[in-house]
């Protein structure tokens, strides 16, 4: 069934886990996906950017609309990283039930001031709204502390910025960065802020550039013949501190792209004369599933639905 972000990341803040959100640009990942979510009980956020919905267009909405409100679990469409006012207003014809308004990179009063606009807007059509404070981007541990604090979410500002823009959910950066290259070794996560920032903010935190980037996936690329340098996540332990600590909405995409990425290689490679896309398609879509599928169990929403 097709619900609010809110409805299920409020249930997921105060019972203590965490909701995946997972982006999907095709009908492959948005099978994978929901089948995942069914299949383990659990409610899910299904994410377009609008890169994807500039990729899908009206095809990719209307199928993702659709199947998450015949869904046997709570499900909500939304918009990832909505850049403007516009945009948003695109994903709520579309009868997304989530969005968010990134106006991170802009100043405190700006990223207020827009970010109010759209939580005007949404409210008024049943819709609820994510987000952003602080600059995300890997951080070295030996960065000094003005340097992180410049960057990285501020707790004060923080509580001041939910009570002035009355969004539901908001993207903190605590470390986290988007992509395969997270940082050396395991990439420092700013737990301690984290703390201090659910201590001031009571509505559902969120977690970007979460992928785990298992190495395992990254060597079967590898063996595949694609190509990737150093490329690194975030540990499972540091999600599962994150998510006891207030984060309740995961967004994971790069986990995704590489687990099917990694099939249709394979499947090409040991195949040559295979040209049934359904043939090498098929596998990737279930690579994706079982990665959403193991997501779910770290995050504990496994039985939540
Ligand atoms: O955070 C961004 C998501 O990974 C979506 O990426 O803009 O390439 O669709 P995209
Ligand atoms: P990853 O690149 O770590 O998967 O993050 C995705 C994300 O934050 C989408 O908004
Ligand atoms: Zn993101």
């Amino acid at each position: 069934m097709l619900v609010t972000g809110l409805e299920i990341l409020k249930k997921a803040r105060a019972e203590g886990y965490g909701v995946g959100a997972f982006n999907t640009n095709n009908m492959e990942f948005t099978q994978a996906i929901l089948e995942a979510a069914e299949e383990m009980k659990s409610p899910v956020i299904l994410a377009l950017s609008e890169g994807a919905m500039k990729y899908g267009g009206r095809a990719l909405t209307r199928m993702v609309v659709a199947l998450a409100q015949e869904a046997r679990v709570p499900v909500a469409v939304h918009l990832d990283h909505g850049s403007s006012y516009e945009s948003v207003l695109k994903a709520l014809r579309e009868g997304f039930t989530s969005v968010m308004i990134d106006k991170s990179h802009e100043d405190f009063e700006t990223n207020v001031r827009e970010t109010k606009r759209v939580v005007e807007a949404a409210h008024a059509v049943g819709v609820t709204v994510e987000a952003e404070l602080g600059r995300l981007a890997g951080i070295e541990e030996h960065v000094a502390v003005d340097e992180k604090d410049a960057l990285l979410t501020n707790p004060e500002e923080a509580r001041i910025f939910m009570e002035r823009t009355g969004a539901d959910y908001l993207a903190v950066a605590i470390g986290t960065s988007h992509g395969a290259y997270k940082g050396k070794g395991r990439p420092f996560i700013d737990h301690p802020r984290l703390e201090r920032i659910a201590a001031l903010v009571p509505a559902p935190l969120v977690l970007h550039g979460a992928s785990a980037v298992p190495q395992a996936l990254v060597e079967r690329f590898r063996a595949a013949g694609g190509e990737i340098g150093e490329a690194s996540g975030i540990h499972p332990e540091d999600i599962k501190k994150a998510i006891a600590l207030g984060i309740a909405k995961i967004n994971t995409d790069t986990d995704l792209r590489l687990a099917f990425t990694a099939l249709v290689r394979e499947t090409l490679g040991k195949n040559p004369k295979e040209f049934d896309p359904r043939k090498y398609l098929g596998p990737a879509r279930e690579a994706v599933k079982e990665v959403v599928k193991s997501r779910m169990e770290l995050f504990g929403s496994v039985g939540k639905a």
